[in-house]
């Protein structure tokens, strides 16, 4: 991990090293302006330039490669220009690989914060102190350029998911309109994004759609013609059913063009990310197995557990006996009920790196099977093992 050297191919290069001959999963190496990603890749959210308790060398420890964070919440704490002004978020955060920064197109329309939307942005309150605030193509990647990631998203529209109650015609109204406007959105980002953005900077644009089929492949075709390094999957699990996800992606990620890296925003459990990678995804992010740590909840190979439950209190296992995690290698269900228990920030810190440890395992025994030709096998374990789980 580090800056890019001159022997290393461009930013931007996808080499695509293992394709599964009957499904769409597929293996890369992504080249970025901080070294290779080995996809399919799983990415920690740190929204403000932190996985909450972590530091950036045990983030290393259990497996990540990239780090997500988001350009809204940066641009208003501590400011995009700040950021850029002590030298850049690889440097602020004291992450040295690959960096991808959301838009906050997603912040911004939840019902809470948006106020106007037009064809050259939107008008928002934000969500610290309700100030009025705009954002554009043009705001977000000058944010971009100052904040410094390596991948930068561009502005795009999210709609709920479950059509809000809406009739079938009415939500359809409103994905359409969503996607139309994501459209133009994104045809300014690919003609504005080489005037702001660094040469190594990589863009990629967002798909919407819901779980419209006909949508998803219409607004495919149109973001794929435009100038972006790939594309992303936005509105899912938003609110939709999970079997109807799940469909939309084995129809629409296949089609996603093939010698460019392709996202799936904001994905998923350990079932989703399966069948995202069977799928032909090659990169997801989740705020899950953070979230899930701080609340309590420990993901593994066995399942899902609240380590508060009175029945670990002398329970002298590590959290999975079989995982190979730092965390599981020194300490028992008993400690962390009791770090949980006295709120002592030691207990988010160790939660954390399991559950990462256990996604990114999930994901890189599924990127070895695809490298190593036997993705089926691998991956109908996996489903038993799903089944199996206590969740
Ligand atoms: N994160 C999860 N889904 C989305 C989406 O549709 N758009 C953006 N910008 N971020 C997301
Ligand atoms: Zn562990």
């Amino acid at each position: 991990l580090g800056p890019h050297r001159p022997t290393d191919p461009r930013p931007g290069t996808l080499e695509i090293l293992a394709e599964d001959r009957e499904t769409s999963a597929r293996s890369c190496r992504l080249w970025t302006g901080h070294g290779p990603v080995e996809t399919p890749c799983f990415m920690p959210v740190g929204t403000y330039g932190a996985v909450k308790g972590v530091l950036p060398d045990e983030l290393r420890a259990v497996g990540s490669q990239v780090v997500l964070a988001n350009a809204y919440h940066l641009s208003h704490r501590p400011g995009a220009e700040r950021v850029g002004e002590v030298g850049g978020i690889h440097a602020f955060m004291h992450w040295p690989g690959p960096i991808l920064t959301d838009s906050g197109g997603y912040q911004v329309f939840s019902l809470r914060s948006l106020q106007k939307i037009d064809d050259a942005g939107v008008d928002y309150r934000t969500h610290f102190d309700g100030s009025p605030a705009r954002m554009t193509p043009r705001s977000v990647l000058e944010a971009e350029a100052s904040i410094g990631p390596d991948i930068c998203m561009i502005l795009d529209h999210c709609p709920p998911g479950d059509g809000g109650g809406a009739s079938d015609a009415a939500r359809r109204a409103i994905l359409r309109e969503a996607m139309d406007r994501t459209t133009l959105w994104a045809q300014e980002a690919a003609r504005l994004r080489r005037e702001i953005l660094r040469d190594d900077q990589l863009c990629f644009a967002i798909v919407q759609g819901g779980t419209d089929l006909e949508l998803r492949r219409e607004h495919l075709e149109t973001l794929a013609a435009l100038d972006f390094d790939g594309l992303a999957l936005g509105g899912l699990s938003v609110g939709e059913p999970i079997p109807q996800m799940h469909a939309t992606l084995e129809a629409i990620a296949p089609l996603m063009p093939r010698d460019k890296p392709r996202y799936v925003m904001g994905i998923g459990t350990p079932s989703d990310l399966l069948a995202a990678i069977r799928a032909g995804v090659d990169m997801f992010d989740c705020v899950i197995p953070s979230r899930h740590a701080r609340n309590g909840q420990l993901i593994s190979f066995l399942g899902r557990f609240n380590i508060r439950n009175g029945r670990f209190r002398r329970d002298d296992r590590p959290v999975d006996p079989s995982c190979g995690c730092p965390v599981c290698a020194r300490f028992s269900r008993a400690y962390l009920r009791h770090l949980h228990v006295h709120n002592d920030p030691l207990y988010v810190r160790l939660a954390t790196m399991h559950n990462l440890y256990f996604f990114h395992e999930w994901v890189a025994v599924q990127r070895r099977a695809i490298r190593q030709g036997n993705f089926g096998a691998v991956a109908a374990a996996l489903a038993r093992v799903l089944e199996d789980r206590t969740q």
